[in-house]
Protein backbone atom coordinates (compact mmCIF):
# COMPACT_ATOMS: atom_id res chain seq x y z
CA UNK A 1 0.00 0.00 0.00
CA UNK A 2 1.50 2.98 -0.83
CA UNK A 3 1.50 5.66 2.35
CA UNK A 4 0.69 9.47 2.63
CA UNK A 5 4.32 10.29 2.58
CA UNK A 6 5.04 8.29 -0.48
CA UNK A 7 1.79 10.10 -2.45
CA UNK A 8 3.19 13.62 -0.99
CA UNK A 9 6.77 13.36 -2.45
CA UNK A 10 5.55 12.47 -5.82
CA UNK A 11 3.22 15.48 -5.93
CA UNK A 12 5.83 17.74 -4.52
CA UNK A 13 8.34 16.38 -7.18
CA UNK A 14 5.45 16.85 -9.76
CA UNK A 15 3.51 19.96 -8.90
CA UNK A 16 4.73 23.44 -8.19
CA UNK A 17 2.02 25.77 -6.50
CA UNK A 18 4.02 28.56 -8.29
CA UNK A 19 6.06 28.04 -10.94
CA UNK A 20 8.99 30.41 -11.59
CA UNK A 21 8.54 30.51 -15.45
CA UNK A 22 12.06 32.35 -15.16
CA UNK A 23 14.00 30.31 -17.91
CA UNK A 24 13.36 32.85 -20.53
CA UNK A 25 14.80 31.26 -23.41
CA UNK A 26 12.65 28.16 -23.02
CA UNK A 27 9.46 30.42 -22.06
CA UNK A 28 10.45 32.23 -25.82
CA UNK A 29 10.43 29.03 -27.40
CA UNK A 30 6.82 28.00 -25.91
CA UNK A 31 5.04 31.63 -27.36
CA UNK A 32 6.63 30.76 -30.65
CA UNK A 33 5.18 27.22 -30.23
CA UNK A 34 1.91 28.62 -29.62
CA UNK A 35 2.02 31.61 -32.17
CA UNK A 36 2.98 29.55 -35.11
CA UNK A 37 0.18 26.62 -35.04
CA UNK A 38 -1.15 26.27 -38.21
CA UNK A 39 -3.01 22.78 -39.60
CA UNK A 40 -3.73 19.96 -42.42
CA UNK A 41 -6.69 22.23 -43.19
CA UNK A 42 -4.16 24.94 -44.35
CA UNK A 43 -2.99 22.35 -46.77
CA UNK A 44 -5.00 23.12 -50.48
CA UNK A 45 -5.34 19.37 -50.91
CA UNK A 46 -7.27 19.75 -54.19
CA UNK A 47 -4.14 20.79 -56.09
CA UNK A 48 -3.70 18.29 -59.00
CA UNK A 49 -1.56 15.48 -58.59
CA UNK A 50 1.37 15.93 -60.89
CA UNK A 51 1.71 13.61 -63.82
CA UNK A 52 4.39 10.90 -61.63
CA UNK A 53 4.78 7.20 -63.53
CA UNK A 54 3.32 4.69 -61.28
CA UNK A 55 5.60 2.93 -60.51
CA UNK A 56 7.60 5.98 -58.51
CA UNK A 57 4.54 6.75 -56.73
CA UNK A 58 4.82 2.98 -55.55
CA UNK A 59 8.42 4.22 -54.39
CA UNK A 60 7.35 7.33 -52.24
CA UNK A 61 4.81 5.66 -50.66
CA UNK A 62 7.52 2.91 -49.45
CA UNK A 63 10.23 6.06 -48.84
CA UNK A 64 7.77 8.20 -47.20
CA UNK A 65 6.76 4.80 -44.78
CA UNK A 66 9.75 5.83 -42.05
CA UNK A 67 8.47 9.02 -42.23
CA UNK A 68 5.21 8.71 -40.85
CA UNK A 69 6.01 5.56 -38.82
CA UNK A 70 8.97 8.82 -37.21
CA UNK A 71 5.99 11.38 -36.77
CA UNK A 72 4.04 8.87 -34.71
CA UNK A 73 6.75 7.54 -33.02
CA UNK A 74 7.57 11.08 -32.11
CA UNK A 75 4.55 12.06 -31.01
CA UNK A 76 5.09 9.19 -28.56
CA UNK A 77 8.42 9.96 -27.26
CA UNK A 78 7.30 13.49 -26.66
CA UNK A 79 4.16 13.42 -24.97
CA UNK A 80 6.25 10.40 -22.37
CA UNK A 81 9.15 13.11 -22.21
CA UNK A 82 6.08 15.70 -20.44
CA UNK A 83 6.16 13.48 -17.53
CA UNK A 84 10.05 12.87 -17.29
CA UNK A 85 10.63 17.05 -16.40
CA UNK A 86 7.10 17.65 -14.34
CA UNK A 87 9.71 15.04 -12.12
CA UNK A 88 12.11 17.59 -12.15
CA UNK A 89 9.98 20.34 -11.92
CA UNK A 90 10.82 21.79 -15.17
CA UNK A 91 8.26 23.77 -15.69
CA UNK A 92 8.93 25.84 -18.71
CA UNK A 93 10.56 22.96 -20.60
CA UNK A 94 6.89 21.12 -19.74
CA UNK A 95 4.81 23.82 -21.46
CA UNK A 96 7.11 23.74 -24.39
CA UNK A 97 6.63 20.25 -24.89
CA UNK A 98 3.06 20.25 -24.87
CA UNK A 99 3.57 22.06 -28.34
CA UNK A 100 5.86 20.08 -29.88
CA UNK A 101 3.47 17.46 -29.16
CA UNK A 102 0.84 19.27 -30.82
CA UNK A 103 3.60 19.86 -33.89
CA UNK A 104 4.07 15.81 -34.13
CA UNK A 105 0.29 14.83 -34.01
CA UNK A 106 0.30 17.75 -36.90
CA UNK A 107 2.80 15.90 -39.04
CA UNK A 108 1.20 12.42 -38.43
CA UNK A 109 -1.76 13.56 -39.59
CA UNK A 110 -0.36 15.05 -42.76
CA UNK A 111 1.59 12.08 -44.10
CA UNK A 112 -1.60 10.04 -43.25
CA UNK A 113 -3.38 12.73 -45.25
CA UNK A 114 -0.77 12.32 -47.94
CA UNK A 115 -0.88 8.39 -48.34
CA UNK A 116 -4.13 8.71 -49.06
CA UNK A 117 -3.23 11.26 -51.70
CA UNK A 118 -0.95 8.49 -52.98
CA UNK A 119 -4.12 6.49 -52.52
CA UNK A 120 -1.37 3.87 -51.38
CA UNK A 121 -0.90 1.97 -48.31
CA UNK A 122 2.74 2.75 -45.78
CA UNK A 123 4.69 -0.77 -45.78
CA UNK A 124 3.89 -3.25 -43.17
CA UNK A 125 5.52 -3.57 -39.37
CA UNK A 126 6.61 -7.13 -40.89
CA UNK A 127 8.33 -6.11 -43.85
CA UNK A 128 9.87 -2.94 -41.95
CA UNK A 129 11.12 -3.43 -38.51
CA UNK A 130 14.07 -1.29 -38.51
CA UNK A 131 11.78 2.04 -38.81
CA UNK A 132 10.65 0.52 -35.28
CA UNK A 133 13.73 -0.41 -34.04
CA UNK A 134 15.23 2.75 -34.56
CA UNK A 135 13.00 4.36 -32.59
CA UNK A 136 13.05 2.13 -29.61
CA UNK A 137 16.83 3.30 -29.04
CA UNK A 138 15.95 6.82 -28.48
CA UNK A 139 13.80 6.44 -25.38
CA UNK A 140 15.57 6.91 -21.87
CA UNK A 141 14.40 7.77 -18.37
CA UNK A 142 17.39 10.80 -18.39
CA UNK A 143 16.28 13.79 -20.78
CA UNK A 144 19.17 14.60 -21.55
CA UNK A 145 19.76 11.24 -23.06
CA UNK A 146 16.16 11.58 -24.52
CA UNK A 147 17.16 14.55 -26.10
CA UNK A 148 19.95 13.57 -27.29
CA UNK A 149 18.01 10.24 -29.27
CA UNK A 150 15.86 12.93 -30.35
CA UNK A 151 19.00 14.74 -31.84
CA UNK A 152 19.15 12.09 -34.27
CA UNK A 153 15.43 11.41 -35.41
CA UNK A 154 14.93 15.07 -35.44
CA UNK A 155 18.09 15.97 -37.87
CA UNK A 156 16.78 13.12 -39.95
CA UNK A 157 13.01 14.02 -40.53
CA UNK A 158 14.50 17.68 -40.86
CA UNK A 159 17.50 16.33 -43.68
CA UNK A 160 14.08 14.13 -45.38
CA UNK A 161 12.17 16.93 -45.44
CA UNK A 162 14.79 19.30 -46.95
CA UNK A 163 15.17 16.72 -49.51
CA UNK A 164 11.53 16.30 -50.49
CA UNK A 165 11.26 19.93 -50.69
CA UNK A 166 14.23 20.02 -53.13
CA UNK A 167 13.02 17.74 -55.42
CA UNK A 168 9.90 18.99 -55.64
CA UNK A 169 7.54 16.18 -56.58
CA UNK A 170 4.44 17.22 -55.76
CA UNK A 171 3.51 21.01 -54.46
CA UNK A 172 1.20 19.60 -51.56
CA UNK A 173 4.16 17.44 -50.34
CA UNK A 174 6.72 20.62 -50.43
CA UNK A 175 3.88 22.54 -48.84
CA UNK A 176 3.97 19.94 -46.48
CA UNK A 177 7.47 19.76 -45.80
CA UNK A 178 8.22 23.50 -45.68
CA UNK A 179 5.70 23.99 -42.58
CA UNK A 180 7.36 20.84 -40.82
CA UNK A 181 10.99 22.53 -41.67
CA UNK A 182 9.80 25.20 -39.74
CA UNK A 183 8.51 23.42 -37.02
CA UNK A 184 11.17 21.26 -36.80
CA UNK A 185 14.10 24.46 -36.22
CA UNK A 186 11.73 25.13 -32.91
CA UNK A 187 12.13 21.54 -31.80
CA UNK A 188 16.00 21.44 -32.75
CA UNK A 189 15.94 25.18 -30.78
CA UNK A 190 14.63 23.74 -27.79
CA UNK A 191 16.86 20.47 -27.61
CA UNK A 192 20.20 22.83 -27.56
CA UNK A 193 18.62 25.11 -25.56
CA UNK A 194 17.82 22.36 -22.82
CA UNK A 195 21.16 20.47 -23.29
CA UNK A 196 23.09 23.55 -23.04
CA UNK A 197 21.33 24.69 -19.70
CA UNK A 198 21.61 21.32 -18.26
CA UNK A 199 25.43 21.10 -19.15
CA UNK A 200 25.92 24.74 -17.62
CA UNK A 201 24.18 22.79 -14.45
CA UNK A 202 26.52 20.21 -14.50
CA UNK A 203 29.81 21.96 -15.06
CA UNK A 204 28.44 23.88 -12.14
CA UNK A 205 27.46 21.37 -9.48
CA UNK A 206 29.17 18.33 -10.67
CA UNK A 207 32.85 20.26 -11.85
CA UNK A 208 34.59 19.61 -15.52
CA UNK A 209 35.41 15.85 -15.26
CA UNK A 210 32.08 15.00 -14.06
CA UNK A 211 30.85 16.76 -17.13
CA UNK A 212 32.98 15.44 -19.90
CA UNK A 213 32.39 12.04 -18.65
CA UNK A 214 28.82 12.81 -19.30
CA UNK A 215 29.33 14.25 -22.83
CA UNK A 216 31.46 11.43 -23.83
CA UNK A 217 28.79 8.99 -22.91
CA UNK A 218 26.15 11.25 -24.69
CA UNK A 219 28.34 11.13 -27.68
CA UNK A 220 28.28 7.53 -27.10
CA UNK A 221 24.80 7.22 -27.45
CA UNK A 222 24.24 9.17 -30.14
CA UNK A 223 26.25 7.02 -32.11
CA UNK A 224 24.19 4.10 -31.18
CA UNK A 225 21.24 5.72 -32.32
CA UNK A 226 22.94 7.26 -35.14
CA UNK A 227 23.41 3.34 -36.20
CA UNK A 228 19.80 2.77 -36.32
CA UNK A 229 19.39 5.06 -39.30
CA UNK A 230 21.25 2.92 -41.81
CA UNK A 231 19.22 -0.19 -41.69
CA UNK A 232 16.25 1.65 -41.90
CA UNK A 233 17.61 3.31 -45.30
CA UNK A 234 19.15 -0.33 -46.37
CA UNK A 235 15.43 -1.67 -46.54
CA UNK A 236 14.60 0.90 -48.84
CA UNK A 237 17.76 1.15 -51.05
CA UNK A 238 16.03 0.82 -54.57
CA UNK A 239 13.46 3.13 -53.90
CA UNK A 240 16.01 5.68 -52.55
CA UNK A 241 17.37 5.44 -56.07
CA UNK A 242 13.96 5.60 -57.90
CA UNK A 243 13.15 9.02 -56.15
CA UNK A 244 16.33 10.50 -56.50
CA UNK A 245 17.78 10.43 -53.06
CA UNK A 246 21.20 9.80 -52.23
CA UNK A 247 21.64 6.86 -48.91
CA UNK A 248 25.15 7.40 -48.88
CA UNK A 249 24.37 11.32 -48.07
CA UNK A 250 21.64 10.96 -45.45
CA UNK A 251 23.77 8.56 -43.18
CA UNK A 252 27.05 11.05 -43.35
CA UNK A 253 24.42 14.22 -43.14
CA UNK A 254 23.06 12.68 -39.52
CA UNK A 255 26.51 11.61 -38.25
CA UNK A 256 27.90 14.87 -38.77
CA UNK A 257 25.38 17.16 -38.27
CA UNK A 258 24.12 15.64 -34.79
CA UNK A 259 27.87 15.11 -33.81
CA UNK A 260 28.17 19.22 -34.45
CA UNK A 261 25.23 20.18 -32.88
CA UNK A 262 25.57 17.73 -29.79
CA UNK A 263 29.12 19.27 -28.74
CA UNK A 264 28.01 23.00 -29.28
CA UNK A 265 25.45 22.18 -27.05
CA UNK A 266 27.88 21.31 -24.85
CA UNK A 267 29.89 24.09 -25.62
CA UNK A 268 27.62 26.40 -25.34
CA UNK A 269 26.82 24.89 -21.59
CA UNK A 270 30.56 25.45 -20.40
CA UNK A 271 31.08 28.74 -21.96
CA UNK A 272 28.21 29.71 -19.85
CA UNK A 273 29.31 28.90 -16.64
CA UNK A 274 32.23 31.35 -17.73
CA UNK A 275 30.18 34.19 -18.06
CA UNK A 276 30.07 33.74 -21.59
CA UNK A 277 26.61 34.08 -23.52
CA UNK A 278 27.40 32.37 -27.07
CA UNK A 279 24.06 33.92 -29.19
CA UNK A 280 21.65 31.04 -30.07
CA UNK A 281 22.20 32.09 -34.03
CA UNK A 282 26.10 31.20 -33.60
CA UNK A 283 25.00 27.60 -32.31
CA UNK A 284 23.09 26.64 -35.75
CA UNK A 285 24.31 23.74 -37.56
CA UNK A 286 22.33 24.23 -40.60
CA UNK A 287 21.47 21.17 -43.62
CA UNK A 288 23.25 21.34 -46.66
CA UNK A 289 25.97 23.75 -44.73
FE1 LIG B 1 7.73 15.81 -36.82
FE1 LIG C 1 9.95 17.10 -34.71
Amino acid sequence: MVSLRQVNIVLMNIYKVLPDLTNERQMRLWYQGINKQWSAEDIDWKKAMPNIKKSKLDDLAKVLTPVLTGEQSALYSVTGLIPVLGHRSEVEGQFFLTTWAVDEARHTELFTRYFHRLNREPLSIRRFPSGYLFQSRIISKDPVEWLTGVLVSETLAQIVSHEFRELDFDPVLSEICAGILDDEARHLGFNHVYMCDRFKEIYEKDGVEKAETFAAHLEKRRLYVCEGVAPILDALKDELVSIGMDREKIIYEVDNITKRRLEKSILAGRKATEGEKIKDEDMIVAVGE
